[in-house]
């Protein structure tokens, strides 16, 4: 959502700030734009739709400079226009300004601002935001002057800076929103993650709420809003740019489900030595996971759908109770959470806004959180007192898939550990699951290696305007992630459901024009002869059946031939080797659908707005 990258160095910056932005295009954006700084002037090219249009725009009239900032525009405010795209300018040119996040005060400062005679162009609320800086700045030490108008704006924001007043000299700033400063051979750079320089940069700073840097032919220098200089904690960076590209698959999706077998490996390799699980940055005592009676789970999206599954995992193991809940709904509610209640947070990106919010509204509760978390500096992980990593590497496909399969198998190492520690398993049921968790990678691969069988039923279904899926306990999370899946790369409509709760209204929609994909993995627990019914119910009713189930089980073999036979597991740990056939069955849809799987319209990767 919204990127932004700036450079500083000894070469051109235009090629490495259009590089930067490709890199950031996952992050989802509909216009882009680059300004650079001249001695007498600063130059803007900005376009609408894909980065192409901004490099035919830079091809028929080329800018180059030493330094310059660039940005991908997710519509918040106005329209995907040229007018409303970044760098947005103010005094008349003096000052370009790109911006990631909103400022909710921005109608109260553009009444202010144009009562002084400041015009506007555009509707949004970042052109405010640099009217208001230039309005600061007008007079007196700039530095100063910048800070003051940070001040005033009220919401969110990570900024990069150029000032005919300030030659030579970029300025970043942030506060909700994330930003890092870079160095490498060719100078010096900011960006919203990682990834977007990663090229270019031996080290990096991750800068924290409510600092400005200044970055210059002196180096760089970062202050606090109070104006107190801050220590620079240079960080080594240490992801390899084969992390970053697509490695011969058509797309960035497909290569992070084919990832998904070592991710879960390594997560094992990470969390199991000598058959004991340990979480380095948990910092939770026993004593402390012995008191633990309840537990809220909060997060968004695909994320949610992992803590459902936490849920029924944690309540299945342990005596603690939780419960989920929605980030943009927990913080609008009056949850009744006890101080001592552990918050978790679950989170590809850890800066969800909505999930944000509920962390820092749980903590003004007095309860302690624990953040699962993908990416390393995040601002969840910052404000979390308990920490898992995923480490499921960078996920740049804006639908995610081994981030998710990374969440289910720290909330299984996680219940695991919570268990043992509660004296709440037995020693052979957690050798019996450990040595069942050893086999979901082979399990996962063996499902990839079915991917044409897949796509055959996939190509075969994919037309209708509408698909339903179904599952049962631990596989009701997994039908709502696969329908979401569905929606968000393939455009069709696609609902989950609890298998049981068909009959109370989704039966409705069953015809012969229905894809209906159950999940039908468990064969021998309480829900399985269920599970079957409720198939059943909808072969009755002539639905297009397409099940999941595990290789052997002959009961379907009469109701349906589109049959995506998986790995037989324990029924508990089936979503993780499940999910893999649903991503792919959602893929498959889309490209035959002709969507762009990587960069699903109106979808951001990380959403940093409420
Ligand atoms: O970065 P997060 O995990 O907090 O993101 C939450 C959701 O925005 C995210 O899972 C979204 O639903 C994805 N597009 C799912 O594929």
């Amino acid at each position: 959502m919204c990127g932004i990258v700036g450079m500083l160095g000894n070469r051109n910056a235009v090629p490495v700030l259009i590089e930067g932005l490709k890199r950031l295009e996952y992050r989802g954006y509909d216009s882009a734009g680059v300004a650079v700084q001249h001695e007498t002037e600063l130059e803007l090219r900005r376009a609408v739709g894909r980065l192409s249009e901004l490099e035919n725009e830079l091809t028929q009239h080329p800018l180059s400079s030493t330094i310059g900032i660039g940005h991908t525009r997710w519509a918040t405010h106005g329209e995907a226009s040229v007018r409303n795209c970044h760098p947005h300018t103010a005094s008349e040119g003096r000052l370009a300004l790109v911006h990631n996040g909103i400022i909710e005060n921005y109608q109260e400062l553009k009444g202010d601002l144009a009562g002084k005679g400041f015009p506007f162009q555009s509707d949004t609320d970042t052109e405010v935001l640099a009217a208001h800086v230039a309005d600061c700045t007008a007079e007196g030490d700039f530095l100063e002057g910048l800070r003051r108008a940070l001040a005033g704006a009220r919401g969110a924001y990570a900024i990069g800076l150029l000032s005919l007043d300030q030659p030579g000299v970029l300025y970043a700033a942030r506060l909700g929103s994330p930003l890092i400063v870079g160095k490498g051979r060719d100078g010096v750079f900011i960006a919203s993650d990682v990834p977007a320089i990663l090229p270019q940069v031996d080290e990096v700073i991750y800068l924290e709420d409510g600092e400005v840097a200044r970055l210059s032919g002196d180096g760089v220098e970062i202050w606090n809003l109070a104006g107190e200089a801050q220590e620079l904690k240079w960080v080594k960076v240490e992801m390899e740019d084969s992390a970053v590209d697509s490695g011969g698959f058509e797309t960035f999706m497909l290569k992070e489900v084919h990832e998904q077998t070592r991710v879960v490996r390594g997560l094992m390799d990470q969390y199991v030595k000598d058959g004991k699980i340990s979480f380095p940055d948990l910092d939770m005592s026993v004593g402390h996971i012995r008191t633990l009676q309840r537990m809220m789970i909060v997060s968004c999206g695909t994320a949610y759908y992992a803590a459902m599954y936490g849920r029924l995992l944690i309540e299945h193991f342990t005596s603690i109770a939780v419960e989920t809940d929605l980030g943009s709904e927990f913080r609008y509610r009056s949850p009744k959470i006890q101080p001592g209640t552990l918050v978790a947070t679950v989170s590809q990106s850890g800066e969800t806004a909505d999930t944000l919010a509920s962390v820092q509204m749980a903590k003004k509760a007095g309860c302690p959180i624990l953040t699962i978390c993908n990416v390393f500096g995040s601002s969840l992980v910052r404000e979390s007192d308990h920490l898992i990593y995923t480490h499921a590497g960078p996920e740049i496909g804006v639908a995610s898939t081994k981030a998710f399969t990374a969440q289910l198998m720290v909330f299984v190492l996680l219940t695991l550990h919570l268990a043992e520690a509660r004296g709440e398993l037995t020693p052979e049921s957690r050798e019996e699951l450990l040595a069942e968790l050893q086999k979901i990678p082979t399990a996962i691969h063996r499902v990839l290696e079915n991917k044409e069988h897949i796509k055959e039923i996939a190509s075969r279904h994919h037309d209708g305007p509408s698909s339903l899926y179904l599952g049962r306990r631990f596989n009701y999370p997994m039908a709502l992630e696969g329908a979401l899946k569905n929606k968000e790369i393939s455009y069709q409509h696609a609902e989950g459901y609890a298998a049981g709760e068909m009959k109370h209204g989704p039966i409705a929609l069953i015809n012969e024009s229905l894809p209906v994909i159950c999940i039908c993995t468990e064969t021998e627990d309480e829900v399985a002869e269920k599970m079957i019914s409720n198939v059943r119910e909808v072969q009755a009713r002539a639905g297009r059946i397409i099940a999941i189930a595990t290789e052997g089980d002959q009961r379907l073999n009469d109701i349906t031939r589109d049959i995506i036979f998986v790995p037989r597991t324990t029924e508990c740990l089936s979503p993780l080797v499940n999910v893999v056939a649903l991503q792919l069955i959602a893929y498959y849809a889309a490209q035959a659908r002709g969507t762009d799987i990587d960069k699903p319209r109106n979808l951001a990767k990380s959403v940093t707005v409420e």
